[in-house]
């Protein structure tokens, strides 16, 4: 990979119009303790340019916890495998509520929204789980490790702390499988969710990593072979734009117009198909969970850049 002239003043311009603004507005997420102490000031972003070119900016090289923005490459992953099927599960419709919501899935009878929300993200661990078994948390690193080039690695001091306060995400797991919605121990199901949103990873390797979002499904890094098709990369992009910010994502389409992913480790991954995936990590969030920093990082890109799907 090679340095990105044209755009790395873009994203200096924007860390140092922002740096003021660092940690100012919104809270970092207290309900997974491991989290609570992160210091709110962080603030970084790193972009991968279709063709293969990169860019960092501010803390864009330091690793954080990506928590929401696993759901994409499990998302990935079981589509890799179970391509249509695994709809029979999940829903692909917005929420309109929050992320760990519990009440549609009792109207719904166990069946998620979509595979962003907590609900939907345990029934696609469960598929994950009924795949490779014990060894789901392995291929989920090899798949990071290989879409990041370099190692990647779950953090177990935050996966330990979600395992000890996740009460609402067993409950959601718990519900689900009273409706015969998940095959497999709610435990073991869990410990996979629990560890995919606990992979520590930077701005630079998410961008790298979700590099085959912006190429139709083809990774710089891996020559030849496809992430996954040009089809399924559509859709993944198409439930990030609708589902990937919650609550949020009218106002992330209306302010942003691109597909975007975010988690409550204050990460935020985007995608202008075919010229780049970026991200963005400033841990404090706004009262949806999604980053307010890096919700205004976004909307500056756009607006200085004019990248946009729309
Ligand atoms: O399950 C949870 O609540 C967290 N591990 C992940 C939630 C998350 O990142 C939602 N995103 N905004």
């Amino acid at each position: 990979m090679s340095a990105a002239p044209e755009f790395q003043p873009v994203l200096d311009g924007i860390v140092a119009a922002l740096s003021e603004l660092r940690g100012t507005e919104g809270q970092v997420a207290s309900y997974i303790p491991a989290l609570a102490r992160i210091d709110a000031r962080h603030f970084g972003m790193a972009l991968v340019t279709a063709d293969g070119q990169e860019a960092q900016a501010g803390d864009g090289a330091m690793p954080f916890s990506i928590q929401s923005i696993s759901k994409v490459f499990t998302l990935t992953l079981a589509m890799q495998h179970l391509g249509e099927a695994l709809w029979e599960r999940i829903g692909r419709e917005p929420s309109g509520s929050a992320f760990n919501s519990l009440v549609q899935l009792e109207f719904e009878q166990g069946r998620p929204r979509n595979p962003f929300i907590n609900a939907g993200a345990i029934a696609v661990a469960d598929r994950l789980v009924s795949l490779f078994g014990g060894g789901a948390k392995a291929e989920l690193l090899a798949l990071m490790t290989a879409l990041a080039g370099e190692p990647v690695a779950f953090d177990e001091e935050v996966a330990a702390s979600e395992a000890a306060t996740g009460f609402r995400n067993l409950a959601l797991a718990n519900f689900m499988k009273s409706f015969g919605k998940l095959d497999n121990p709610v435990e073991q199901v869990l410990d996979l969710y629990f560890h995919q949103c606990a992979l520590r990873m930077s701005c630079l390797q998410l961008a790298r990593a979700a590099a085959y979002l912006s190429r139709d499904g083809h990774h710089p890094l891996w020559a030849g072979r496809a992430v996954c098709t040009e089809r399924q990369t559509r859709r993944i992009n198409a439930l990030m734009l609708t589902c990937g910010t919650y609550d949020a994502a009218g106002e992330f389409a209306y302010r942003i117009g691109l597909p975007c992913k975010s988690g409550v480790g204050g990460g935020i991954v985007a995608v202008v198909p075919d010229r780049l995936t970026l991200a963005v990590w400033a841990p404090a969030l706004d009262a949806t969970g999604n980053s307010a920093l890096g919700r205004q990082a976004l909307e500056m890109f756009v607006a200085r850049t004019g990248l946009s799907v729309f």
